[in-house]
C-alpha cells in the first residue's frame, strides 16, 4: 500500500489521481486550492471516478510516502507550502509539469535525491473542479534508477505508456521544443491551425531551433529535423486544437511562459546563446497577461 498526496488537481492532477485511485493498492489524497467533493475523468476508454480525501488547508496533511505534484511550474513554491505537513523523512516527491527545471523549482524546498521529474505527455482538459476530459493515451518517462522504478510502479495497473530513460535531459528538452512553439497560439489568441500561415511556421522554426540550441549546450541529444517534423506534424493535426497557455490565456489565468520560453532564453545566456524570437514571446506573453 502507497500512501499518495497528489497536489494540484487541475487537468494533469485530476486525472492521474483518479487513475491512481482505481487501484486498491493505493492511498490517495488530494491537495487542492479549489474544493470539489470527487473526481470524474472521462478517459477516451469511458469514465472513472473517485472519491479521495480532498484537503484544502496544509494543517490538514500528514506525511507519505508519495508527493506528486501537478500545479503549473508557476505554483511551484506554493505547492512546496504543503511539503512540511506532507513530507516524512522517506517521502518522495514527483514533479508532474512541463518544462526542463522540475528539479531545480523544487530543490530549494527538499533534497534534490528526493525528487522524480516526470515528462508527461496526456492531453487533457479540467472542464470543472474535479471534473476532466481525458483526449488522448498517456505516456510518462521519468530517469533510470530506483525512484523513477517505484514511481512507475504507481501507475503499474493503469494502460498508461510509462518508461525510464537513461538520458532523461533528451526527453525533456524535445517535449521542449514542441511546448516553446506553442507560445505563438497564445500571442495571437489562435488554435494550433495558425501554422498554417507560413509566416507564422516560420516563426514557430525559429522557436524550435532557438530550444534545439539551447537544450544541446544543456547536453541533450536533438537532431536538426525536430523544427521540420514539429511543423509538418502540426499541421496535419486538428486546427481547433488549444494548447494550455492559449487556454489559459483566453481564461485570464496566469501563463505558463516563463518554463517554456523564458528558460530558453535564461539557459541560452548561461552558454552565450541568443534566443531572440523565445525572448519576443516573452516580452508579448509578459504584456498580455498586465492587461
Ligand atoms: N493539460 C495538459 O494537457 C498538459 C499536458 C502535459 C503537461 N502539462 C503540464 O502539466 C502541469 C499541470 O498542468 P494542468 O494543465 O493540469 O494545469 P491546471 O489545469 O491549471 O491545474 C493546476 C492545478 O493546480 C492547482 N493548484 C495551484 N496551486 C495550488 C496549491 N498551492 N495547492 C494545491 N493546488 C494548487 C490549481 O488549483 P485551482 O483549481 O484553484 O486552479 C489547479 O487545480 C503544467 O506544467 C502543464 O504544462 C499539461
Amino acid at each position: 500500500m502507497s500512501s499518495i498526496l497528489l497536489i494540484g488537481p487541475g487537468a494533469i492532477g485530476a486525472t492521474l489521481a483518479t487513475w491512481l485511485a482505481q487501484d486498491d493498492r493505493h492511498d490517495v489524497t488530494v491537495a487542492a486550492r479549489t474544493p470539489f467533493d470527487s473526481l470524474e475523468v472521462q478517459t477516451p476508454d469511458g469514465v472513472i471516478r473517485a472519491k479521495p480525501r480532498v484537503l484544502t488547508k496544509i494543517s490538514q496533511a500528514s506525511p507519505v510516502d508519495w508527493v506528486l505534484v501537478a500545479t503549473k511550474a508557476y505554483d511551484s513554491d506554493a505547492a512546496a507550502l504543503w511539503f512540511p505537513t506532507a513530507c516524512g523523512p522517506r517521502t518522495r516527491v514527483a514533479v508532474i509539469q512541463n518544462g526542463v527545471e522540475h528539479v531545480a523549482r523544487f530543490e530549494k524546498h527538499i533534497d534534490a535525491a528526493r525528487i522524480v521529474p516526470v515528462m508527461i505527455d496526456m492531453p487533457a482538459d479540467r472542464l470543472s473542479p474535479g471534473r476532466t476530459i481525458q483526449r488522448g493515451p498517456a505516456h510518462m518517462v521519468v530517469p533510470a534508477g530506483k525512484n523513477g522504478a517505484d514511481f512507475l510502479q504507481l501507475f503499474a495497473h493503469t494502460n498508461f505508456d510509462a518508461k525510464a530513460t537513461d538520458d532523461f535531459i533528451s526527453a525533456v528538452w524535445r517535449k521542449l521544443c514542441l511546448n516553446s512553439a506553442g507560445a505563438i497560439s497564445a500571442v495571437l489568441l489562435k488554435p494550433a491551425g495558425i501554422v498554417h500561415h507560413a509566416g507564422v511556421a516560420e516563426v514557430m522554426r525559429t522557436i524550435i531551433r532557438e530550444c534545439i540550441a539551447v537544450g544541446r549546450a544543456e547536453g541533450a541529444k536533438l537532431e536538426d529535423e525536430i523544427a521540420d517534423d514539429l511543423i509538418e506534424r502540426a499541421k496535419r493535426g486538428p486546427r481547433d486544437a488549444a494548447n494550455s497557455m492559449l487556454a489559459d490565456r483566453r481564461a485570464g489565468r496566469p501563463m505558463e511562459f516563463d518554463a517554456r520560453n523564458g528558460v530558453i532564453v535564461r539557459l541560452g545566456r548561461k552558454h552565450g546563446i541568443a534566443a531572440p524570437m523565445n525572448e519576443l514571446m516573452v516580452s508579448l506573453l509578459e504584456a498580455a497577461q498586465q492587461d
